[in-house]
């Protein structure tokens, strides 16, 4: 279909979706943001789907935002349920059972990084640049920007780049913790499909179980946080692929896991 905003494949377990609207640098606009919501849900669902990257179409592009043109004409009702559309999509995303990995391949502006931070793991092109321009706009971030990044990177970089504005290469990010990975633009859909595969090929139970504890731990008490994961570590013992990680780790041999 050549009208949707997305690009949606299959390599393997592996889900490739794309936002693809390059010749908008693929701002996000209002049916991009339900395109998303709807394309992580099925990719949650579809047993066939063990790891999701995320990516932006065209050379220039991972997002370069909300969609101005969209937000321009807004009244403050609606400018609030944009948000909270955009919002819910990426806490969606984020709270994802199965691993999710933004192959940021150009500019991650505005909501193209709060998408990029909502993902569990960031692979950069040395090429890409990231940034909250809204201070720019007149505008603050409105789809989690200040409160992710605040949890990413802490309170000085945010503000740096909230306040300032000014997008930063990728080889800065990385310092501050923004990405985990910067690589040369050329290696990045191979280096980032390794990773994928990578995790495509883990236990999917202990997996979601890593994201359960990261998700919920960083919201709450440590002593609760302790708690959980301790229930969780415990759940795995019911699971055939602890016992085939430990069989096949005493019988020398690669672990095939099922996800049961
Ligand atoms: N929303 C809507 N359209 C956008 C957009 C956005 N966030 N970002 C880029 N576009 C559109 C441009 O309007 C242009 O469309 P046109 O060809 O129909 O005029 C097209 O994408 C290409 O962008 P252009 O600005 O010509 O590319 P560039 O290489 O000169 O600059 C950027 C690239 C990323 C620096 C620049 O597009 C930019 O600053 N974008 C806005 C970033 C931003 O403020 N994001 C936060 C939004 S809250």
């Amino acid at each position: 279909m050549t009208d949707s905003p997305l690009l949606v494949s299959d390599r393997g377990a592996v889900r490739l979706i794309a936002v693809n609207r390059p010749d908008k640098l693929n701002a996000l606009n209002a049916a991009t943001l339900d395109a998303l919501h709807a394309a992580f849900t099925q990719a949650a669902n579809d047993p066939k789907v063990r790891a999701i990257v995320l990516t932006g179409s065209g050379p220039k592009a991972f997002v370069a935002g909300a969609d101005i043109a969209e937000m321009a004409g807004l009244t403050p009702v609606q400018g609030r349920d944009f948000s909270l559309r955009g919002q819910r999509m990426m806490r969606a995303i984020e709270t994802m059972p199965k691993p999710v990995v933004a192959m940021i391949n150009g500019f991650a502006l505005g909501g193209g990084l709060e998408l990029a931070m909502c993902c569990h793991l960031r692979i950069a092109s040395d090429a890409a640049k990231v940034g909250q321009p809204e201070i720019n706009l007149g505008l603050i971030p409105g789809f989690g920007g200040t409160q992710r990044l605040l949890r990413l990177a802490g309170r000085a970089a945010t503000l740096e780049l909230c306040l300032l504005g000014a997008p930063i290469d990728a080889t800065r990010a990385h310092q501050l913790g923004i990405v985990n990975r910067v690589v040369p633009a050329a290696d990045l859909e191979a280096e980032t499909m390794k990773l994928a595969e990578q995790l495509a090929a883990a236990a999917p139970l202990a997996l979601r179980g890593i994201l359960d504890c990261v998700n919920s731990g960083g919201e709450c008490a440590i002593e609760e946080g302790l708690a959980f994961e301790s229930s969780q570590f415990a759940l795995m013992f019911a699971t055939d692929d602890m016992r085939e990680g430990a069989t096949a780790f005493l019988e020398r041999r690669k672990p095939a896991f099922n996800g049961r």
